[in-house]
């Protein structure tokens, strides 16, 4: 959600900042701008639409000259996407251009302020009243506008701020909204996200809320609200590069499937030692779990379709109570939450808004938070009791798939690890769920050599209107999964139901034709599920059964069935989102979608 990049050093600073804002586009987007100091005056370029419109309209970068420049990607909320709201958005006096990621919540009030003493506006946006205020409070000294500033806004940032009379010098200040600088020799950085200058750097500083860098090309100094300067040691990131990139694959949606494997290995096998489950420095104690009287598992999205999971596999081992919740109800809904719970917060990007916030709240109400986030360092990472890591490396594509993939694995350590201090599991069934988990890669690694099998359904079915997906219990989310899987990249709509519901309204919906992707993995409920296949068949669905391979007889009433291997009940959950990922990505591919950037996605909700 909205990019940001600033560079500072001896180069040209436009081609830097286009190459930054393309590394970002997974973000999502809907226009981009540049402004950059070119010895006299800040010059500003921005479009509508994607970043090559801006590249072609600055032949690459060469046609705006200077050597400190900020850039942005701008995911519209206030105003349309247009070329006037994108970012930067400049002052009236031309003296400050601002870039921004976030929402400033009382921007009408701030807006109504700067009109009544002589302010005007070109823009929609919420950001462009960050501009004038910067001009109006700005008495010389930017750090003490910017101070000034910050402490009018409300909301959600990160600003990349340009003077016309410190040229040397950009200003960055965050909270609740991602940045971070990038350190580089006789040139410095910022960067809403690593990838956008792995390129050139691997040291940086992550900027905490409300600390404010000034960088200049040789010199970074961070100062906090009362302008005491911030020290801080800088960060080694250690990623490869190739992580990063395409690395031959046309899209990353596509590559991050094909490395469920390995994330999978990285993520399990540092937390198995000596045949037990060690979770990194998680102090989850005998007494500590014996007093939660619940769990409840907060997140948003796919994320929130793991904790759907996580409700049958924690409650079947540990017995218990798990209640989900997606961030955004939960924290406005007074949640009956104290010291006896345990609260896990789901997350790829440790940045999404309303998880964020979902955390703050069980905090502030006493509960023990656990994260399970990807990236390090983050703010969810940050602020969680404990953490424990996916190691799934950088997902760039928006639709999530290793990162669900590795969330699941580490549901199932804390469920296996907290089932067994708990004495639930006897030592065979702790050894056999240790095999299965220490199994999953290879089994995937052969429904990965399938993937030819959900090309060929895809080309069947990519035209269709509608996309049913049914399940009972941990089918059930899977079916969640696969849904959103489905409409967020190929733009088919599509619903997920609980095939024991169908009956209760949505069957009304099935006609001659309707694909319904039946998903029978439970062993326990397979007869069950094999009469909501015949309920949809009688009505003329066509089915595409989804069961283990010890279950042919889904053939007798599916159009097509796609075997997965078997494994417990409880881990199938991670076998059969691989071919669901891929059917989406194929039916995707074959409309022509734009599949790493679908409309009107990003990958980080910074905002609410
Ligand atoms: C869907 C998807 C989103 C995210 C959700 C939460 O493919 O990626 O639904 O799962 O926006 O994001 P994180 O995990 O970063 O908190």
């Amino acid at each position: 959600m909205c990019g940001i990049v600033g560079y500072i050093g001896n180069d040209q600073a436009t081609p830097i900042l286009l190459n930054g804002l393309e590394k970002l586009e997974y973000r999502g987007y809907d226009s981009a701008g540049v402004a950059v100091y070119d010895g006299k005056h800040i010059q500003v370029e921005k479009s509508e639409g994607r970043l090559k419109v801006l590249a072609d309209l600055l032949d690459n970068g060469k046609k705006l000259p200077g050597t400190i420049g900020i850039g942005h990607t701008r995911w519209a909320t206030h105003g349309k996407p247009s070329d006037i709201n994108s970012h930067p958005q400049v002052s009236n006096l031309g003296k400050f251009a601002v870039v921004h990621n976030g929402i400033i919540e009382n921007y009408l009030a701030l807006k109504e302020f700067l009109l009544k003493n002589g302010k005007t506006f070109v823009s929609e946006t919420d950001t462009e009243v960050v501009a004038q205020l910067l001009e109006y409070y700005y008495q010389g000294d930017v750090l003490d506008a910017v101070i000034k500033v910050i402490g009018k806004v409300e909301g959600s940032y990160a600003f990349g701020i340009l003077c016309e009379d410190v040229p040397d010098q950009i200003f960055a200040v965050r909270k609740k909204s991602p940045l971070i600088i990038g350190l580089g020799k006789n040139e410095n950085f910022i960067a809403s996200d690593i990838p956008a200058i792995l390129n050139k750097t691997r040291e940086i500083y992550r900027l905490e809320n409300n600390e404010i860098a000034v960088i200049k090309n040789d010199q970074v100094t961070i100062y906090d609200l009362d302008k005491e300067v911030v020290k801080k040691t800088p960060c080694h990131i250690d990623w490869d590069i190739s992580a990063a990139e395409k690395g031959g694959y046309e899209h990353f949606m596509f590559k991050e499937i094909m490395e469920q494997p390995k994330a999978i290995c990285d993520t399990i096998h540092p937390r198995i030692q000596n045949g037990r489950i060690v979770l990194d420095d998680v102090t989850l104690t005998k007494e500590e779990i014996e007093q939660f009287k619940k769990i409840v598992i907060v997140a948003c999205g796919s994320a929130y379709h793991v904790g759907v999971v996580a409700k049958y596999v924690i409650e079947k081992m540990t017995r218990i109570p798990v209640d989900i919740d997606v961030a955004s109800e939960f924290r406005y809904r007074n949640p009956i939450i104290d010291d006896k719970v345990l609260v896990i917060v789901i997350s790829q990007s440790g940045e999404t808004a309303d998880t964020l916030a979902a955390l703050q709240e069980a905090k502030r109400l006493g509960a023990r938070v656990l994260s399970i986030v990807n990236v390090v360092g983050s703010a969810i990472a940050n602020e969680s009791d404990d953490v424990l890591y996916t190691w799934a490396g950088p997902e760039i594509s928006v639709a999530t798939t290793k990162a669900y993939s590795t969330q699941l694995t580490v549901i199932y350590l804390i469920a296996i690890y907290m089932a067994d201090l708990l004495g639930k599991l006897s030592q065979e069934e702790y050894q056999m769920y240790l095999k299965d988990l220490n199994r999953l890669p290879e089994q995937i690694e052969e429904i990965l050599k399938h993937k030819e099998q959900l090309q060929y359904l895809a080309s069947k079915y990519f035209n269709a209107k509608d996309i049913f997906f049914i399940g009972r219990n941990i089918d059930y989310a899977m079916s969640l999964e696969g849904s959103l899987k489905l409409k967020e990249i190929s733009y088919i709509h599509s619903e997920a139901y609980a095939a024991g519901e169908l009956k209760h309204g949505t069957i009304s919906l099935i006609e001659d034709g309707t694909l319904v992707v039946a998903l029978a993995t439970q062993d326990i409920l397979f007869e069950k599920m094999m009469s909501n296949v015949e309920e949809v068949v009688a009505r003329g669905a066509v089915v595409l059964g989804l069961t283990t391979e010890d279950h042919k007889e889904m053939e007798q009433s599916a159009t097509h069935t796609f075997y997965i291997p078997r494994t417990n009940d409880l881990m199938l959950a991670s076998l059969a989102v691989i071919p669901l990922q891929l059917f989406a990505y194929y039916v995707a591919s074959m409309k022509g979608c734009d599949i790493d950037k679908p409309r009107n996605l990003a990958k980080s909700v910074t905002v609410e």
